[in-house]
C-alpha cells in the first residue's frame, strides 16, 4: 500500500484515513476530541514496517459528521468496514488512546477475529461514574452553545504534563488547533456516546490477544493506578509507565513510546 491520505465511504460515511507503507496492519485510533494528525511521530516512525492505518472517526477530523450521539460500539463498526474497504484481512494490530481504548472494547467484543494485539494507551476498562457523565453532559451543552473554541484551552492541564506544557509548548498549540478545528456536533455525539459506554472490567481477562498497556506517569485523567489494575486483569498483557508526561504519552514522549511499541511488536512478530 503506497503513501496515502484517502476518502473513502465507509458505513454510509466519508471517512478520511491515512494509510501509507506496508507490512502488518498496525491500526492507530486517535483520542477525544483530536484526529489521526496525534498520531503523527508514530505514523512517521513505523511507517517502513508496517501498514499504518490512522482514520479520522465519525465526526472528527475531516471525516463526516452524525449528529446525537455515536456509541463506541458505532465507532468500531466503522473501523470494521474500513477494513474490509481497504480489503485488508490480515488481523490487525491495534493501538488505540483514550476513547481509542473504549473502541478497543468494542473492536475486540465484536470483531475478535479481526484482532493480532492490542496496543491501549491512557485508557480505562471501567464506565462513567455518575459525575463523571454529568461532566461529559455539561461539556456537550457548552461546546454546542459555543463552539470548541470553549473547551480547547481548559482541557490542556488534564491532557499533557506539566513538564511538557513548559518544555514543548508546541504540544498544547497543536491539540488546541486540532480541538478547534472539530465541529462541535461531531465532539458532542462521541461525548455522548462515551457517557454511555459499557464497563469492561469484568470482561477484559478474556482478552486472548498480546496486549501492552502504556500510561503517562503524570496522566491525570487515567492515572498510573488504574492502568496497572486494567493490565493485571489481561492475562497476556505487559505495563509500562513513560516517566514525566501526561495523557498524551504518544504526542509528549514519542521516542519513550515509539520503542516501547516496536518492542511490543516485535515480541508478537516471535508469539
Ligand atoms: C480522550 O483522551 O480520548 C478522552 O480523555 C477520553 C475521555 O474523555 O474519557
Amino acid at each position: 500500500m503506497g503513501q496515502n491520505l484517502i476518502h473513502l465511504t465507509v458505513n454510509g460515511i466519508e471517512m478520511r484515513v491515512f494509510v501509507e507503507g506496508s507490512g502488518s496492519p498496525l491500526l492507530l485510533v486517535h483520542g477525544f476530541p483530536l484526529n489521526h494528525r496525534m498520531w503523527q511521530s508514530q505514523i512517521e516512525y513505523f511507517k517502513n514496517e508496517f501498514t499504518v492505518i490512522a482514520p479520522d472517526l465519525r465526526g472528527f477530523g475531516a471525516t463526516e459528521i452524525t449528529r446525537g450521539t455515536v456509541t463506541m460500539k458505532q465507532h468500531a463498526e466503522d473501523l470494521n468496514m474500513l477494513l474490509n474497504e481497504l480489503n485488508l484481512e490480515e488481523r490487525v494490530l491495534f493501538c488505540g488512546l483514550s476513547m481509542g481504548g473504549y473502541i478497543a472494547w468494542e473492536f475486540w467484543k465484536h470483531f475478535p477475529e479481526r484482532l493480532r494485539a492490542l496496543i491501549l494507551c491512557d485508557t480505562r476498562a471501567t464506565s462513567d461514574t455518575e459525575e463523571g457523565i454529568n461532566n461529559r453532559l455539561k461539556m456537550v451543552d457548552l461546546v454546542l452553545k459555543h463552539g470548541p473554541e470553549s473547551i480547547s484551552s481548559s482541557m490542556i492541564p488534564n491532557l499533557i504534563s506539566e513538564a511538557s506544557q513548559r518544555n514543548h509548548p508546541d504540544i498544547a498549540k497543536n491539540m488546541i488547533q486540532m480541538i478547534e478545528s472539530t465541529d462541535r456536533e461531531g465532539i458532542a455525539a462521541s461525548q455522548r456516546g462515551m457517557a454511555e459506554r459499557e464497563d469492561y472490567s469484568s470482561e477484559i481477562g478474556g482478552i486472548q490477544v498480546p496486549t501492552l498497556c502504556i500510561v503517562g506517569s503524570e496522566d491525570q485523567l487515567t492515572p498510573p493506578e488504574v492502568m496497572k489494575n486494567m493490565s493485571t486483569q489481561i492475562p497476556n498483557s505487559k505495563y509500562t509507565e513513560i516517566p514525566g508526561v501526561g495523557h498524551m504519552a504518544p504526542m509528549e514522549a514519542p521516542a519513550e513510546v515509539n520503542q516501547e511499541i516496536h518492542q511490543f511488536l516485535m515480541s508478537c512478530d516471535q508469539s
